[in-house]
C-alpha cells in the first residue's frame, strides 16, 4: 500500500465531476487500499478519490474503527429525517462548518468484488456517505455549511 497525497482547496480536482468505474482492475483494488492507508493516516473517517487526484466514483469511509465501507459508483437512493452537525474534510484543514444532511440515507454501490450492495446508514454514518459522495459530483462541505471560527 502507498499513501497518497490529499489535494487540497484550491486545486481544481476537487471541482471536477468523477466519471464512473466501468471495470474493477487491479489498479482500482490498489486505489482502494492506498485510499484507506491515506485516510487512516491523516485520522479521516472518509475519502474520495477526486481528493487524491483521480477523477473516478470511488471513495472510502471508516466511521467506527475497522467498518470500512469501499464504495464503487455509489448512489444515494433514499434518504430522510434531517440532522444538524459539525463537518470538516481532510481537504480542506482546519475548517469546521455545521450543515444540514438526512438523518438515515441508503447507498447502492458496487463493492471491490463487482458485487451490487446496499448499505442503510444514520448519524454520522449517513453524513460521512453524503459528504463524500458529493466529492464525486465537485462538491465540498463548505459549499453547504455555515462555517465557524
Ligand atoms: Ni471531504
Amino acid at each position: 500500500m502507498a499513501k497518497l497525497h490529499i489535494r487540497k482547496l484550491g486545486d481544481e480536482a476537487l471541482r471536477k465531476v468523477c466519471r464512473p468505474v466501468d471495470n474493477i482492475t487491479p489498479r482500482t483494488l490498489t486505489l482502494l487500499d492506498d485510499m484507506l492507508e491515506t485516510m487512516r493516516a491523516a485520522n479521516g473517517c472518509g475519502l474520495a478519490a477526486p481528493q487524491v487526484g483521480i477523477l473516478r466514483r470511488i471513495a472510502v469511509v471508516e466511521v467506527e474503527e475497522g467498518q470500512v465501507y469501499e464504495l464503487i459508483n455509489p448512489k444515494i437512493i433514499a434518504f430522510s429525517g434531517e440532522q444538524e452537525a459539525e463537518e470538516g474534510c481532510l481537504s480542506i484543514p482546519n475548517q469546521w462548518g455545521i450543515t444540514h444532511r438526512p438523518m438515515n440515507v441508503t447507498v447502492r454501490a458496487t463493492d471491490r468484488h463487482g458485487n451490487t450492495v446496499e448499505y442503510t446508514a444514520s448519524g454520522l454514518l449517513a453524513r460521512a456517505f453524503c459528504h463524500e459522495i458529493d466529492h464525486l459530483d465537485g462538491k465540498l462541505f463548505i459549499d453547504i455549511a455555515k462555517m465557524e471560527e
